[in-house]
């Protein structure tokens, strides 16, 4: 068995070898700067995981693992420019290097590709696996899409943002984690309970990505700190903040959320201190360690053995004591 940084290597240096040979220049480039700026490659990582528990030949399955790296990426070009989001991993996001237009063509070039690479998975399994790998990319775009029309609502309840985390952060690393495992030939049972598992790590995952929005380094995190309180993102904190805000921080929030004309540093830290105030870092803290305790539950259930299991154990506690 590999352990996750040997799979992570594996798939960095795959990445790493792609040459995007097609012209115009002009659509590619954006492609390969997006794709060399790293990130933590999770998803194939996750992938190859999953198929790992089951076989060792990992080389079968580099071009879906790929496929998944490319499709997220995809979904970054195009989340910054909704977001309008100026960083990300350390750098210029596509949008401000090039153009909106560059990172809408280039993002939709990169969803083809990634629909290439997957397709050159394990023929036996093609039809089942872009069945959910198509499944997977509409939900996206249904979170992403309710993550959008939440900007604009204040009563959005815990339930309806962690369906809408679901969709759009948690069925990638599930679907990762599913395809995986059946390309290993895992049974159908255990694909299902490693997609259950990527489901409750997933949400811990994102909890964690919003809670880093706010109280992240920018140097550490690569993207610029306080982008989802600039856009009204109804976060777990920013719902709870509402939940829990009393009289008069209630007045201070509704001064801030939903106004049209403010000055962005003082919003953020605004927003910020009333999170503090309010306590919903420690509510979020908890949210998080409940899911990511859901996830450890439904990877105990899925049937390997035990010590198969410890480097996806580590990693739910890695990816919650992140900083990037
Ligand atoms: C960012 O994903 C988008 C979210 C779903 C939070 P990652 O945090 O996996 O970003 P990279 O790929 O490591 O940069
Ligand atoms: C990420 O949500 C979801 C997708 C990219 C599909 P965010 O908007 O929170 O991701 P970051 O913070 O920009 O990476
Ligand atoms: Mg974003
Ligand atoms: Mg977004
Ligand atoms: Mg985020």
């Amino acid at each position: 068995m590999f352990t996750a940084s040997e799979l992570l290597e594996r798939i960095n240096s795959h990445i790493a070898e792609l040459q995007f040979v097609r012209t115009p220049q002009g659509l590619y480039a954006p492609v390969t700067y997006v794709l060399s700026m790293g990130g933590k490659r999770i998803r194939p990582v996750l992938m190859l995981m999953a198929y790992n528990l089951y076989r060792e030949d990992i080389t079968r399955i580099l071009n879906p693992a790929t496929g998944i790296e490319v499709y997220h990426n995809y979904t970054l070009l195009h989340d910054d420019l909704m977001d309008r989001a100026d960083r990300r991993r350390g750098k210029e996001t596509v949008h401000k290097v090039w153009n909106d237009n560059a990172a809408i063509l280039s993002g939709d070039a990169m969803l083809v590709l990634a629909y290439q690479f997957m397709a050159q998975c394990p023929v036996e399994h093609l039809k089942e696996v872009m069945d959910i790998f198509s499944l997977t990319a509409l939900e996206i775009c249904e979170g992403q899409q309710l993550d959008m029309e939440f900007e604009h609502r204040n009563d959005v309840k815990t339930e309806e943002y962690l369906e809408m985390i679901r969709l759009k952060t948690s069925v990638l690393l599930a679907a990762s984690l599913k395809i995986g495992a059946l390309l290993g030939g895992a049974s159908s049972e255990d694909a299902e309970r490693l997609y259950d598992f990527g489901m409750n790590l997933g949400v811990a995952f994102q909890l964690k990505d919003d809670f880093l929005d706010v109280y992240g380094d920018a140097a550490v995190f690569g993207k610029n700190i306080g982008g989802d309180i600039l856009c009204d993102k109804k976060t777990y904190m920013l719902i709870k903040a509402f939940e829990h805000a009393d009289a008069g921080q209630l007045d201070c929030l509704n001064a801030w959320v939903g106004v049209v004309s403010f000055n962005p540093e003082e919003k953020i830290a605004a927003v910020t201190e009333l999170y503090d105030r309010i306590g919903v870092k420690e509510l979020c803290e908890k949210k998080m360690e409940e899911y990511s305790e859901r996830a450890m539950e439904s990877l105990l259930a899925v049937k390997v053995a035990d010590e198969k299991k410890e480097e996806l154990k580590n990693l739910i506690a890695n990816l919650m004591h992140r900083e990037v």
